[in-house]
């Protein structure tokens, strides 16, 4: 038999998700953030998941291609933009949409001879990550970058002119989308916006905490995948995962059973020292799968149908659990370490890691199953 560690995908629930988060703004178009391949989920479970999105939102050219092969007709989102001019070829033969967040990208679109299917503006509203600052531009290169997006304007071939964008960086914080969006206001401005064209503010966090950015096309990423962006979700983020169903679960078997007595180590090192006799269940999983190095003793973990704890550092292919609440553990008993009964959130608040990384972080040793819808 094979090392039984195993990732399984819960397709169906990617789209009872969709249905859900749709629920909070159903007057936005959706664009399903599945970067990452999906956030781990693979882009292919990302893309028959959410079937019922608006649009897709990605990084690579690759995963467009993957994409359109599959079967999807409807709009594609270049997150960050082609990475050099030659992808706009690319970009015109997949009919993708695409993020200008530079100069240079400008004028590679400029130069461009092909269509240009839709290019969304993005505007650095405070992150300081991509985006035009309009805040620290002087009015030489502010009159320069409008008129060159204006002669933009003209070369793209879908109705509504350009399209905007701008990504929050605290929208799950008290009043945390507020200054942004009011920067974003004034960089529609400065840019000569033109009203009608079409908006694109909020991720996850801003969709429940600040509806009022929710405009023409939301981007939610991680609450599809039944999660929120930070280790303490506020309490209306709270509300919202009640509604939404895991959408992997990590799994292995019991591989080996040590008897030990008090006062033993268990595993590398002296982080674990048993205050009394027990039984130590030896899973097949480790750091090497994506299971988080930093998560500490005590981390929940399903043994059978039992909440047990880890005990000891996690190795690279291998963990220890203290195996008291499960006494009928052996040889072959299943493990789940996030999922159903174990949240992926209890694992990344007792490892110090945040969901977006637990899922984009099992690696591809990995056996796969995808549970379809
Ligand atoms: C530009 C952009 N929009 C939307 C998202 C989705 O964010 P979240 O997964 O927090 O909903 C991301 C994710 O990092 C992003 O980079």
């Amino acid at each position: 038999m094979s090392r039984p560690a195993t990732l399984t995908i819960l397709q169906q629930n990617l789209t009872k998700n969709l249905v859900q988060v749709r629920n909070l703004s159903d007057k936005s178009r959706i664009w399903a953030c599945v970067k990452a391949g999906g956030y781990g989920h693979g882009i292919d479970s990302a893309i028959r998941g959410f079937s019922e999105a608006d649009g897709l939102a990605l990084l690579e050219i690759e995963e467009a291609y993957e994409a359109r092969h599959l079967g999807w007709n409807k709009p594609l989102l270049l997150l960050e933009g082609v990475f050099n001019e030659r992808e706009l070829e690319e970009a015109e033969n997949l009919k993708l949409e695409m993020v200008i967040h530079n100069e240079d990208q400008l004028d590679w679109c400029l130069n461009f001879k092909g269509h240009l299917t839709g290019i969304w503006i993005k505007i650095n509203s405070g992150m300081n990550r991509l985006g035009f600052n309009t805040q620290t531009m002087s009015k030489n290169k502010l009159k320069k970058i409008s008129d060159n997006l204006n002669l933009l304007r003209k070369k793209v071939i879908n109705k509504n002119g350009l399209r905007w964008l701008t990504h929050f960086a605290s929208a799950d914080q008290p009043n945390g989308c507020q200054i942004p969006s009011n920067i974003f206001q004034i960089s529609l401005e400065h840019l000569n916006y033109i009203p009608g064209e079409l908006i694109s503010l909020s991720n996850s966090s801003a969709l429940v905490c600040s509806p009022e950015n929710n405009s023409d096309w939301v981007r939610p990423g991680i609450l599809l995948y039944g999660s929120p962006s930070s280790n303490k979700p506020n309490s209306e983020i709270e509300k919202v995962l009640k509604s939404l169903l895991p959408t992997q679960t990590l799994s292995t078997e019991i591989v080996g059973i040590q008897s030990i007595r008090k006062n033993e180590y268990v595993g590398y090192g002296t982080a674990y020292k048993s205050n009394s006799s027990i039984r130590v269940g030896v899973a097949a999983i480790g750091y090497a799968d994506g299971y988080p190095r930093s998560a500490q003793s005590g981390t929940p973990i399903l043994v059978g149908n039992k909440k047990c704890n880890l005990i000891g550092v996690v190795s690279m292919d291998l963990i220890t659990i203290d195996l008291t609440n499960c006494p009928d553990a052996k040889i072959g008993t299943p493990v789940e370490c996030w999922g159903n009964s174990v949240s992926a959130i209890e694992i990344a608040q007792a490892s110090n890691r945040l969901c977006y990384e637990l899922f984009t972080g099992v690696t591809a040793r990995v056996r796969r199953t995808i549970i379809a819808t």
